[in-house]
C-alpha cells in the first residue's frame, strides 16, 4: 500500500501516469482542480458563461456535471432519451435523481415524442450504423436546446480515451478535416454554440474513480449499440499501450494538440451555413439532416451513406 502524497494516510488509489498516490478524500481534490485546470488552459469558459451539460446518465457525464457545479459554474443538464427500451429508461431516471441532488435544471428531449421515432425504429429505416444517425440527433437536439434556452456553452463529457481513440482513427487515415476540428473548444459559430470538453485530459479510469468516490449513481451499462463499434476497438488498443507504458495517452493526445493542431487548424474548411427551410436550424443544405431523416421515414426512404452531419 502507498502513502497519500498530501496527507500521509495509507491508500491503494494510485494513478501510474502521474506516479500518484492518494486518499479518497485528496483524490477528489486532485480531480477537480485539474478539470479547472483544463478549463483555464484552454479558455473553455468563465463563472459569468451559462453552460449546458449534456448528460448519459454514464459516469463520464454525471462526474462533469457534479464538477461544474462544486466549481461554482452556472451548469445545467441536458439528457436526450434515445428510446432504446431498458437502458433509456434506467439512464433517464438516474440522470433525474442527480438533478435533484444537485438543485440543478434538468431538460428532456424524449427521441419517441420529439422526433417521432426511438433509436430502435429509425435503424429500422436507416444504411448508417445507429451510432452515426444518434450522434446527429444528439448534436442536434443539444444545439437547439443551448440556443432555445441560452446557454452560451455546451459542454460534453468526452474524456481522453474518447479523444485519442478518434484522434488515432483519423491520424491513421491522415483526415486533416477532422483533426482540424480536433480541438477541446470550438468557438461559438454560424449559430452553433461553443462547444467544450472539460474533461479531456482525463482518461476513463480517473473519471470513473471520481464517480465512485463522490458516490455518484451512474448507470453501468454501455449502450447496447455501441458494441464492436471501431472507436471501442481502438479503445482497446490504446489501453495495451498504455498498460505497457503508463502516460502514452496523455502524451499523444498534449503532444497533438501543442504541435500539430496549430499547424493544420486553417485547414478547417470555411462552409456557407443557411437556415433550413423546414425548421430553422442551420445547416449546410437548404434542409437540415434532421429534417432529412423526418422526411425519410415518412416516406419510407433509405438515407444515403455519404450525407454528412450539419453540426461540427
Ligand atoms: P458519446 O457520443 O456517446 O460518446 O457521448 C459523448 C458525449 O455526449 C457524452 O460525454 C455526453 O456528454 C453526451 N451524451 C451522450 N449521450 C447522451 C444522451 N443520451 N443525452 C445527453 N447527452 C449525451
Ligand atoms: Fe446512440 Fe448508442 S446508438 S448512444
Ligand atoms: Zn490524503
Ligand atoms: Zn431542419
Amino acid at each position: 500500500m502507498k502513502k497519500c502524497l498530501k496527507c500521509g494516510i495509507r491508500t491503494n488509489i494510485y494513478i501510474p501516469q502521474h506516479r500518484l498516490a492518494l486518499c479518497p478524500e485528496h483524490y477528489i481534490n486532485w480531480f477537480e482542480a485539474r478539470t479547472q485546470r483544463t478549463i483555464e488552459e484552454f479558455k473553455m469558459f468563465q463563472k459569468t458563461d451559462r453552460i449546458l451539460v449534456a448528460v448519459s446518465g454514464g459516469k463520464d457525464s454525471l462526474s462533469l456535471w457534479n464538477v461544474l457545479v462544486k466549481l461554482g459554474y452556472e451548469a445545467d443538464g441536458l439528457h436526450i432519451n434515445l428510446g432504446i427500451s431498458e437502458y433509456s429508461e434506467i439512464s433517464e431516471i438516474k440522470t433525474r435523481n442527480f438533478a435533484q441532488r444537485i438543485g440543478r435544471k434538468l431538460h428532456i428531449v424524449d427521441l419517441g415524442r420529439d422526433f417521432g421515432r426511438t433509436i430502435p425504429q429509425i435503424k429500422e429505416n436507416e444504411r448508417r450504423p445507429p451510432c452515426s444517425f444518434c450522434g446527429t440527433l444528439k448534436r442536434y437536439y443539444m444545439n437547439l436546446y443551448a440556443r432555445e434556452y441560452g446557454y452560451n456553452v455546451l459542454a460534453t463529457a468526452h474524456n481522453l480515451d474518447d479523444e485519442v481513440s478518434v484522434l488515432m482513427l483519423n491520424t491513421l487515415s491522415w483526415n486533416i478535416e477532422y483533426l482540424s476540428r480536433q480541438f477541446p473548444v470550438l468557438p461559438e459559430e454560424n449559430g452553433f454554440a461553443r462547444k467544450v470538453k472539460p474533461f479531456c485530459k482525463m482518461s476513463e479510469k480517473e473519471a470513473a474513480m471520481y464517480a465512485v468516490l463522490a458516490q455518484i449513481d451512474y448507470i453501468e451499462d454501455e449502450c447496447p449499440f455501441a458494441e464492436g463499434s471501431t472507436t471501442l476497438h481502438y479503445k482497446k488498443l490504446i489501453s495495451q499501450l498504455e498498460e505497457k507504458s503508463p502516460g502514452t495517452k496523455l502524451r499523444f493526445y498534449s503532444e497533438f494538440l501543442s504541435k500539430m493542431y496549430p499547424v493544420i487548424k486553417d485547414r478547417r474548411p470555411k462552409t456557407s451555413i443557411n437556415r433550413c427551410k423546414s425548421c430553422g436550424e442551420p445547416t449546410q443544405s437548404e434542409i437540415c439532416m434532421i429534417c432529412r431523416m423526418r422526411n425519410n421515414l415518412l416516406y419510407g426512404k433509405l438515407q444515403t451513406s455519404t450525407d454528412k452531419a450539419d453540426n461540427p
